[in-house]
């Protein structure tokens, strides 16, 4: 089996939907990262995202959804879950909520837990498909497990194109950069994942501290590795001098020259061309220096994912 890939149009959203109802698997852009899909409702078709994508073990799968009713039929949200979801979505966040008995999302997608992981994507196709499906999508980031997450439908192809159905190329992510996960500890907001949403815009919506997920804290976070989003290449960070042989990867109009996330120090510019420029990198180096990136906005989840990508187990 080799992917077919085509633009996003109403046939092959329809096409999609009918390959998902079969229990196939469909790549799909969303505002952050491409995403491999499946019905949330069917485990052999949950199973066979995880022997696609080689995950070692069933990690729990965001839901994401394209209405209220949907969301509302899947999750109990308390009114300061209710707070998040009305200010940013459908968008780059993830709510970590109770499941509801009655929801469609099964067992395996949710590892057996009794929270479920929401989101509401912004992107047209993404919430369009979803729509005409009419019921939860469940979608890892569409990567092998361990390579980092794909932003443009070539990423897709490289990493997964033998092992699925259908890839919808919708161009380049536009964040480019996965949701951030927001858990609740009773009343206390937690962050579980830096993402596309950065911390303190919900900090300033909920008008309270948001706590830092720790080890050894009551909430569970599975799939938070330490080493995640490994290239091959090794990674040094913080470097304001490249040795000869590396890569260099850079950041603003302090340090010209390598391959410069922005040139003119926009984080967001930066956060959406990460992986894609991690990934030319990679392809020609063994050795990658970082330069140094501030960590205020969306510099805190380029950081985690640039920490994460040089950590070595072992
Ligand atoms: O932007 C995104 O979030 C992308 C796009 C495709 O939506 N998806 C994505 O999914 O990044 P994935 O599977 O690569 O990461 C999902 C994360 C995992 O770290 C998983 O452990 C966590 O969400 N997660 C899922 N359900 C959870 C739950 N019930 N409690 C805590 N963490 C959960
Ligand atoms: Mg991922």
């Amino acid at each position: 089996m080799t992917a077919r890939t085509v633009p996003i149009l109403p046939e092959t959203i329809a096409l999609a939907a009918e390959i998902l109802g079969e229990g196939g698997l469909v790549a799909i852009p969303t505002e952050t990262v491409y995403g491999l899909a499946a019905d949330a409702a069917n485990p052999e078709a949950v199973a066979a995202i995880y022997e696609a994508k080689g995950r070692p073990r069933f990690n729990p799968l965001i839901a994401h959804v394209s209405s209220w009713a949907m969301a509302e039929r899947e999750a109990a949200f308390s009114p300061l879950a209710r707070r998040c979801a009305e200010a940013f979505w459908p968008g780059a966040l993830t709510l970590v909520l109770p499941a509801r008995p009655g929801g469609q999302v099964c067992d395996l997608a949710r590892a057996g837990l009794d929270t479920l992981a929401l989101r509401w994507p912004r992107h047209q196709a993404a919430s369009a498909l979803i729509t005409v499906f009419g019921r939860p999508l469940v979608a890892p980031s569409a990567n092998r497990s361990g390579h980092v997450s794909p932003t443009r439908a070539e990423h897709v192809e490289a990493d997964l194109g033998e092992r699925i159905d259908l890839i919808l190329d919708g161009g380049p992510c536009e964040v480019g950069m996965e949701s951030t996960i927001l858990g609740f500890d009773g009343e206390e907001p937690v962050l579980l994942r830096p993402g596309g949403i950065p911390t303190s815009q919900i900090v300033e919506v909920l008008g309270r501290p948001v706590r830092f997920h720790g080890a050894g804290d009551g909430i569970n976070a599975p799939g938070q590795l330490k080493s995640h989003y490994a290239p091959n290449a090794r990674l040094r960070l913080n470097v304001t001098s490249p040795e000869e042989g590396e890569g260099y990867l850079t950041f603003g109009p302090e340090q010209p020259g390598g391959l410069n996330l922005s040139p003119s120090g926009d984080l967001v510019e930066a956060a959406a061309k990460l992986f894609a420029v991690l990934r030319a990198l990679d392809a020609r180096y063994e050795r990658i220096a970082v330069g140094p990136i501030p960590v205020s906005g969306l510099g805190e989840a380029i950081n985690d994912r640039l920490q994460r990508a040089a950590h070595r187990e072992g």
